[in-house]
Protein backbone atom coordinates (compact mmCIF):
# COMPACT_ATOMS: atom_id res chain seq x y z
CA UNK A 1 0.00 0.00 0.00
CA UNK A 2 1.16 3.24 -0.71
CA UNK A 3 2.46 5.42 2.32
CA UNK A 4 2.31 8.75 3.03
CA UNK A 5 2.27 11.34 5.97
CA UNK A 6 2.18 14.50 7.32
CA UNK A 7 5.38 15.59 8.68
CA UNK A 8 5.57 18.74 11.87
CA UNK A 9 6.35 19.47 15.47
CA UNK A 10 3.75 19.44 16.88
CA UNK A 11 1.68 18.01 14.42
CA UNK A 12 -0.90 15.50 16.87
CA UNK A 13 -3.71 18.18 16.45
CA UNK A 14 -3.37 17.71 12.27
CA UNK A 15 -6.44 17.28 10.78
CA UNK A 16 -4.42 15.88 7.16
CA UNK A 17 -4.42 12.54 8.10
CA UNK A 18 -8.52 12.74 8.30
CA UNK A 19 -8.98 14.86 5.45
CA UNK A 20 -6.08 12.41 3.05
CA UNK A 21 -8.40 9.14 4.62
CA UNK A 22 -11.51 10.66 3.47
CA UNK A 23 -10.34 11.64 -0.09
CA UNK A 24 -9.19 8.01 -0.66
CA UNK A 25 -12.50 6.44 0.11
CA UNK A 26 -13.85 8.78 -1.70
CA UNK A 27 -11.68 8.11 -4.75
CA UNK A 28 -11.42 4.41 -4.26
CA UNK A 29 -7.29 4.86 -3.45
CA UNK A 30 -5.79 2.64 -0.94
CA UNK A 31 -3.70 4.33 0.89
CA UNK A 32 -1.70 4.66 4.16
CA UNK A 33 -1.39 7.74 5.73
CA UNK A 34 0.31 8.58 8.95
CA UNK A 35 1.59 11.38 11.52
CA UNK A 36 5.12 12.00 11.81
CA UNK A 37 6.31 14.44 14.93
CA UNK A 38 9.76 15.77 14.53
CA UNK A 39 11.21 18.30 15.81
CA UNK A 40 13.83 20.68 13.33
CA UNK A 41 16.82 19.03 14.37
CA UNK A 42 15.54 15.75 12.76
CA UNK A 43 14.01 16.98 9.99
CA UNK A 44 16.35 15.67 7.22
CA UNK A 45 17.08 12.49 8.68
CA UNK A 46 12.80 11.62 8.92
CA UNK A 47 12.45 12.67 5.55
CA UNK A 48 15.44 10.54 3.98
CA UNK A 49 13.71 7.84 6.13
CA UNK A 50 10.49 7.64 5.43
CA UNK A 51 11.51 7.86 1.54
CA UNK A 52 13.85 5.09 2.50
CA UNK A 53 10.97 2.59 3.98
CA UNK A 54 9.23 3.02 0.51
CA UNK A 55 7.24 6.35 1.68
CA UNK A 56 5.79 7.79 -2.12
CA UNK A 57 4.84 12.01 -0.30
CA UNK A 58 4.64 14.25 2.66
CA UNK A 59 2.97 17.06 3.60
CA UNK A 60 4.68 19.53 5.30
CA UNK A 61 3.55 21.39 7.96
CA UNK A 62 5.32 24.04 10.40
CA UNK A 63 7.81 24.49 11.58
CA UNK A 64 9.27 22.97 8.52
CA UNK A 65 8.58 24.38 5.72
CA UNK A 66 11.03 26.01 4.75
CA UNK A 67 13.59 23.32 5.08
CA UNK A 68 11.53 21.20 2.93
CA UNK A 69 12.62 23.46 0.23
CA UNK A 70 15.86 22.50 0.64
CA UNK A 71 15.80 19.03 0.39
CA UNK A 72 14.31 19.21 -3.26
CA UNK A 73 15.85 18.19 -6.46
CA UNK A 74 12.83 19.88 -8.51
CA UNK A 75 11.11 23.13 -6.96
CA UNK A 76 7.32 23.85 -8.48
CA UNK A 77 7.02 27.49 -9.05
CA UNK A 78 4.53 28.40 -6.49
CA UNK A 79 7.08 26.79 -3.83
CA UNK A 80 9.71 28.99 -5.33
CA UNK A 81 7.97 32.01 -4.94
CA UNK A 82 6.87 30.95 -1.94
CA UNK A 83 10.19 30.25 -0.87
CA UNK A 84 8.84 27.06 1.13
CA UNK A 85 7.05 23.62 0.41
CA UNK A 86 3.68 22.35 1.82
CA UNK A 87 4.38 18.92 -0.44
CA UNK A 88 6.98 16.51 -1.23
CA UNK A 89 6.99 13.97 -3.58
CA UNK A 90 9.57 11.31 -3.84
CA UNK A 91 10.16 10.37 -7.49
CA UNK A 92 12.89 7.59 -8.14
CA UNK A 93 15.76 9.78 -8.01
CA UNK A 94 14.61 13.01 -7.03
CA UNK A 95 12.44 14.36 -4.21
CA UNK A 96 9.91 17.28 -5.96
CA UNK A 97 8.68 19.92 -4.06
CA UNK A 98 5.59 21.81 -4.53
CA UNK A 99 2.92 23.87 -2.51
CA UNK A 100 -0.60 24.40 -2.15
CA UNK A 101 -1.31 26.59 0.33
CA UNK A 102 -2.07 29.92 -1.90
CA UNK A 103 -4.15 27.90 -4.88
CA UNK A 104 -5.49 26.49 -1.90
CA UNK A 105 -6.84 29.80 0.02
CA UNK A 106 -7.68 31.01 -3.40
CA UNK A 107 -9.50 27.77 -4.50
CA UNK A 108 -11.59 28.13 -1.30
CA UNK A 109 -12.02 32.05 -2.10
CA UNK A 110 -13.38 31.25 -5.19
CA UNK A 111 -15.23 27.98 -5.33
CA UNK A 112 -16.37 27.55 -1.75
CA UNK A 113 -17.04 31.27 -0.52
CA UNK A 114 -18.28 31.75 -4.77
CA UNK A 115 -15.77 35.54 -3.84
CA UNK A 116 -14.44 36.75 -7.76
CA UNK A 117 -11.78 38.63 -6.63
CA UNK A 118 -10.24 39.96 -9.47
CA UNK A 119 -11.02 43.97 -9.16
CA UNK A 120 -11.18 43.61 -5.66
CA UNK A 121 -9.21 45.47 -3.00
CA UNK A 122 -7.58 43.27 -0.64
CA UNK A 123 -5.23 43.84 2.74
CA UNK A 124 -2.84 40.71 3.23
CA UNK A 125 -1.95 40.95 7.00
CA UNK A 126 1.31 39.78 7.98
CA UNK A 127 4.99 38.99 5.60
CA UNK A 128 5.88 35.78 7.51
CA UNK A 129 5.84 32.63 5.85
CA UNK A 130 2.14 31.88 5.89
CA UNK A 131 1.73 35.45 3.63
CA UNK A 132 3.89 34.66 1.76
CA UNK A 133 2.88 31.00 0.95
CA UNK A 134 -0.11 32.97 -0.33
CA UNK A 135 1.01 36.07 -2.27
CA UNK A 136 1.77 35.05 -5.45
CA UNK A 137 -1.48 33.71 -6.08
CA UNK A 138 -3.70 36.09 -4.79
CA UNK A 139 -1.85 38.50 -7.30
CA UNK A 140 -2.38 36.14 -9.93
CA UNK A 141 -6.31 36.55 -9.49
CA UNK A 142 -5.71 40.16 -10.73
CA UNK A 143 -6.86 42.22 -7.87
CA UNK A 144 -7.69 46.18 -8.10
CA UNK A 145 -4.91 46.81 -5.66
CA UNK A 146 -3.47 44.54 -2.67
CA UNK A 147 -1.77 46.05 -0.16
CA UNK A 148 0.89 43.95 2.72
CA UNK A 149 0.52 45.48 5.72
CA UNK A 150 2.93 44.22 8.86
CA UNK A 151 3.44 45.10 12.05
CA UNK A 152 7.37 45.39 11.13
CA UNK A 153 6.74 47.57 8.02
CA UNK A 154 10.08 46.81 6.29
CA UNK A 155 9.23 43.08 6.46
CA UNK A 156 6.06 43.92 4.32
CA UNK A 157 8.23 46.08 2.02
CA UNK A 158 10.62 43.30 1.30
CA UNK A 159 7.63 40.62 0.41
CA UNK A 160 6.31 42.90 -2.06
CA UNK A 161 9.83 43.03 -3.76
CA UNK A 162 9.72 39.82 -3.84
CA UNK A 163 7.27 39.98 -6.40
CA UNK A 164 8.48 42.31 -8.32
CA UNK A 165 6.57 45.27 -6.72
CA UNK A 166 3.89 45.43 -9.54
CA UNK A 167 1.63 48.14 -10.04
CA UNK A 168 -1.36 47.08 -7.91
CA UNK A 169 0.43 46.08 -4.66
CA UNK A 170 1.62 48.03 -2.11
CA UNK A 171 3.03 47.50 1.42
CA UNK A 172 3.14 49.08 4.73
CA UNK A 173 3.44 48.96 8.48
CA UNK A 174 -0.12 48.27 10.22
CA UNK A 175 0.29 51.51 11.75
CA UNK A 176 0.00 53.23 8.49
CA UNK A 177 -3.18 51.49 7.45
CA UNK A 178 -5.18 54.92 7.08
CA UNK A 179 -8.96 55.54 5.78
CA UNK A 180 -9.01 53.24 2.94
CA UNK A 181 -11.13 50.27 3.05
CA UNK A 182 -11.44 46.71 1.65
CA UNK A 183 -13.81 44.23 0.10
CA UNK A 184 -11.69 40.73 1.37
CA UNK A 185 -8.83 41.21 4.63
CA UNK A 186 -6.96 37.96 4.94
CA UNK A 187 -4.94 37.84 8.39
CA UNK A 188 -1.99 35.39 7.96
CA UNK A 189 -0.50 37.13 11.21
CA UNK A 190 0.47 34.66 13.81
CA UNK A 191 -0.92 37.60 16.36
CA UNK A 192 -3.24 34.92 17.90
CA UNK A 193 -0.52 33.11 19.09
CA UNK A 194 1.40 36.05 20.73
CA UNK A 195 0.88 38.26 23.80
CA UNK A 196 -0.37 41.71 22.47
CA UNK A 197 -3.07 42.33 20.24
CA UNK A 198 -2.73 43.37 16.60
CA UNK A 199 -5.35 46.73 16.77
CA UNK A 200 -6.45 47.62 13.37
CA UNK A 201 -8.43 50.84 12.27
CA UNK A 202 -12.41 50.46 11.92
CA UNK A 203 -11.87 52.24 8.32
CA UNK A 204 -10.40 49.46 7.00
CA UNK A 205 -13.71 47.40 7.27
CA UNK A 206 -17.13 48.42 5.81
CA UNK A 207 -19.88 46.89 7.70
CA UNK A 208 -22.14 44.60 5.59
CA UNK A 209 -20.23 44.50 2.63
CA UNK A 210 -16.38 43.45 3.80
CA UNK A 211 -15.03 39.84 3.74
CA UNK A 212 -12.64 38.57 6.95
CA UNK A 213 -11.03 35.43 6.74
CA UNK A 214 -8.33 34.01 9.24
CA UNK A 215 -5.77 31.68 8.12
CA UNK A 216 -6.47 29.66 11.11
CA UNK A 217 -8.98 27.56 12.14
CA UNK A 218 -10.28 25.57 15.03
CA UNK A 219 -11.89 28.22 17.50
CA UNK A 220 -12.69 32.16 16.47
CA UNK A 221 -9.46 34.29 16.78
CA UNK A 222 -9.41 38.07 17.82
CA UNK A 223 -9.13 38.87 14.19
CA UNK A 224 -12.85 37.12 13.76
CA UNK A 225 -14.19 38.44 16.72
CA UNK A 226 -13.28 41.59 15.87
CA UNK A 227 -14.41 41.50 12.46
CA UNK A 228 -17.91 40.22 13.52
CA UNK A 229 -18.37 43.05 16.22
CA UNK A 230 -17.21 45.38 13.40
CA UNK A 231 -20.33 44.03 10.94
CA UNK A 232 -18.37 42.71 8.02
CA UNK A 233 -20.78 40.73 5.79
CA UNK A 234 -19.11 37.15 6.65
CA UNK A 235 -15.93 35.41 8.44
CA UNK A 236 -14.21 32.43 7.67
CA UNK A 237 -11.40 30.58 9.07
CA UNK A 238 -8.64 28.60 7.05
CA UNK A 239 -10.94 25.36 6.95
CA UNK A 240 -11.90 25.35 3.53
CA UNK A 241 -8.17 26.66 2.75
CA UNK A 242 -6.88 23.49 4.59
CA UNK A 243 -9.09 21.07 2.64
CA UNK A 244 -8.21 22.74 -0.56
CA UNK A 245 -4.86 22.26 -0.36
CA UNK A 246 -5.04 18.24 0.74
CA UNK A 247 -6.85 18.27 -2.28
CA UNK A 248 -4.45 19.54 -4.39
CA UNK A 249 -1.25 17.53 -3.21
CA UNK A 250 -3.97 14.69 -3.42
CA UNK A 251 -4.25 15.55 -7.26
CA UNK A 252 -0.29 16.10 -7.79
CA UNK A 253 -0.14 12.31 -5.90
CA UNK A 254 -3.01 10.55 -7.02
CA UNK A 255 -4.13 12.40 -10.35
CA UNK A 256 -7.31 12.60 -9.05
CA UNK A 257 -9.78 15.43 -7.92
CA UNK A 258 -11.18 14.97 -4.85
CA UNK A 259 -14.63 16.49 -4.29
CA UNK A 260 -13.70 18.82 -1.22
CA UNK A 261 -17.14 19.52 0.03
CA UNK A 262 -18.29 16.20 2.04
CA UNK A 263 -15.34 16.14 3.59
CA UNK A 264 -15.01 20.10 4.43
CA UNK A 265 -18.56 19.61 5.97
CA UNK A 266 -17.74 17.01 8.10
CA UNK A 267 -14.59 18.68 9.42
CA UNK A 268 -16.50 21.60 10.22
CA UNK A 269 -19.17 19.74 11.84
CA UNK A 270 -16.91 17.95 13.95
CA UNK A 271 -14.58 21.60 14.52
CA UNK A 272 -17.47 23.81 15.29
CA UNK A 273 -18.26 22.59 18.56
CA UNK A 274 -14.76 23.57 20.13
CA UNK A 275 -15.43 27.12 19.01
CA UNK A 276 -16.46 28.87 22.37
P1 LIG B 1 4.19 32.34 10.03
O1 LIG B 1 4.95 31.25 9.35
O2 LIG B 1 3.03 31.86 10.87
O3 LIG B 1 3.78 33.42 9.08
P2 LIG B 1 6.28 34.05 10.98
O4 LIG B 1 7.06 33.87 9.73
O5 LIG B 1 7.01 34.06 12.29
O6 LIG B 1 5.19 32.92 11.13
O7 LIG B 1 5.43 35.39 10.84
C1 LIG B 1 4.54 35.80 11.83
C2 LIG B 1 3.76 36.99 11.32
O8 LIG B 1 2.81 37.40 12.30
C3 LIG B 1 4.62 38.20 11.04
O9 LIG B 1 4.02 38.94 9.99
C4 LIG B 1 4.53 38.94 12.37
O10 LIG B 1 4.84 40.32 12.30
P3 LIG B 1 6.37 40.80 12.41
O11 LIG B 1 6.99 40.55 11.06
O12 LIG B 1 6.29 42.23 12.76
O13 LIG B 1 7.00 39.95 13.49
C5 LIG B 1 3.07 38.75 12.68
N1 LIG B 1 2.75 38.93 14.10
C6 LIG B 1 3.09 38.13 15.13
N2 LIG B 1 2.58 38.59 16.28
C7 LIG B 1 1.91 39.74 15.99
C8 LIG B 1 1.16 40.68 16.74
N3 LIG B 1 1.02 40.56 18.05
N4 LIG B 1 0.61 41.71 16.09
C9 LIG B 1 0.76 41.85 14.76
N5 LIG B 1 1.45 40.99 13.98
C10 LIG B 1 2.03 39.94 14.58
Amino acid sequence: MERYAVIGYPVTHSLSPVIHAGFAAQTGKEIHYEQLNVPTSDFEAAVQDFRQAGGCGLNVTVPHKEAALGLAGEVMPQARTAGAANWLAFREDVIVAGNTDGSGLVCDLTEAQGLDLSGMRILLLGAGGAARGILGPLLGCAPKHLTVANRTPERAHALAQAHGSPGNLEACGLEDLGEVSFDLILNATAAELSASPMNLPPSVLEAGSTVCYDLMYGADTAFMVWARQAGCARVCDGLGMLVEQAAESFELWHGIRPDTTPVRERLRSAVRPRIP
